[in-house]
């Protein structure tokens, strides 16, 4: 038995790193004339009574001995052929990169969900138009100076076409092709010949709004965004509608929200003014109704158009609208987890 036992501890402290210690381990202990061998060899010897025991332990150390050697057989073949492919097993494993979101989509997802819980339909339009549902359809005169070459970029090709200066090109086609009740909401690109600055861009986003039914007010208009404010910037936000023009509403507004920089205070941002303008709004002009085919005298509506950097800006507090174009990773990446 105790000889058992010190092949047991033999094997325990066995050694095996290549080929040669695996064959030095089988002559050892798997050879016809390794002690093992001996040790069965000599169980026809032992006193009756125990050899059953012995015997039993004897075979049990054998198979011990032989899945020892089978399985630093395999271990050392799958080290071989590691070894031999060109593929570096132990080199440390580089992390997996997660895209992120940029900032400017992140805004405009959460203006429009907005809105498409207040039901509002998301819808888009072409990126290239021609002047009717940029201009004509919404009103504007034949001399409007937004037509200018100096605003809009015309397609070289083809001088009826253009690329979209807003996207109220969208309401246009909507109200073609839809008769009311019309509720949609249509995020898209925009694009102006402007000089590109710290403040503006030739390419930026807009979200269009659109809601036309029977008896709508300037009422619904305001309480719509001020529900919008609340859920943007928070319950306490404040906003402040002052009168404008636009040639496709009448009458028409700007909204303003209460500066979240200096809290209505006054800073650089809102220039002293303690006001934020966000957006562009009123009550659809009839002219506008008539011209997409809706009957003006039974219907009415409002619709409204938010800068989508000018709020980004605002929320990240960027100071250059330039950055969101530039596509540095290292800008971009840092906006998925502050939006959570
Ligand atoms: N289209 C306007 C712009 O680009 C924004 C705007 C103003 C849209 C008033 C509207 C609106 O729908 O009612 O500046």
């Amino acid at each position: 038995m105790s000889k058992i036992e010190n092949i047991k501890l033999k094997l325990d402290q066995f050694v095996i790193e290549n080929n040669e210690h695996l064959e030095n381990f089988r002559l050892q202990f798997l050879s016809k004339k390794a002690e093992l061998q001996e040790l069965l060899g000599e169980i026809k010897n032992v006193a009756p009574e125990l050899r059953k025991d012995f015997g039993q332990q004897v075979n049990q150390l054998k198979q011990y001995a032989q899945q020892l050697f089978d399985d630093y057989k395999a271990k050392l073949e799958s080290q071989i052929s590691y070894n031999q492919s060109d593929v570096d097993v132990f080199r440390p494993a580089t992390g997996i990169t997660v895209g992120s979101m940029h900032p400017v989509t992140i805004v405009m997802n959460k203006v429009c969900d907005i809105f498409e819980k207040l039901g509002f339909e998301p819808v888009s339009g072409p990126d290239i138009e021609d002047d009717w549902h940029v201009f004509s359809a919404l009103n504007f005169a034949p001399e409007h100076p937004a037509r200018d070459m100096q605003d809009t970029f015309f397609v070289e090709v083809n001088p009826e076409m253009l690329l979209r200066t807003h996207t109220s090109s969208i309401q246009v086609r909507t109200m073609e092709q839809n008769q009311p009740p019309i509720r949609v909401i249509c995020p898209g690109r925009v694009f102006r010949n402007e000089t590109i600055t710290a403040r503006s861009h030739c390419i930026f986003h807009q979200v269009e709004g659109l809601y036309i039914a029977e008896n709508v007010t300037f009422a619904d208009l305001k309480q719509v965004l001020l529900y919008f404010a609340k859920e943007m910037f928070g319950e306490e936000t404040k906003i402040r509608l002052r009168p404008s023009y636009f040639p496709f509403t009448e009458p028409s507004a700007e909204m303003d929200i209460e500066c979240k920089i200096c809290g209505g205070a006054g800073c650089n941002v809102c220039k002293h003014s303690g006001w934020l303008e966000i957006m562009g709004c009123g009550m659809v002009d009839p002219n506008v109704l008539d011209n997409c085919g809706i009957d003006s005298k039974k219907y009415s509506g409002y619709a409204f158009g938010i800068g989508i950097e000018r709020m980004t800006m605002l929320k990240y507090k960027t100071n250059d609208i330039r950055l969101y174009f530039e596509n540095d990773i290292r800008f971009i990446q840092q906006f998925t987890a502050a939006s959570k």
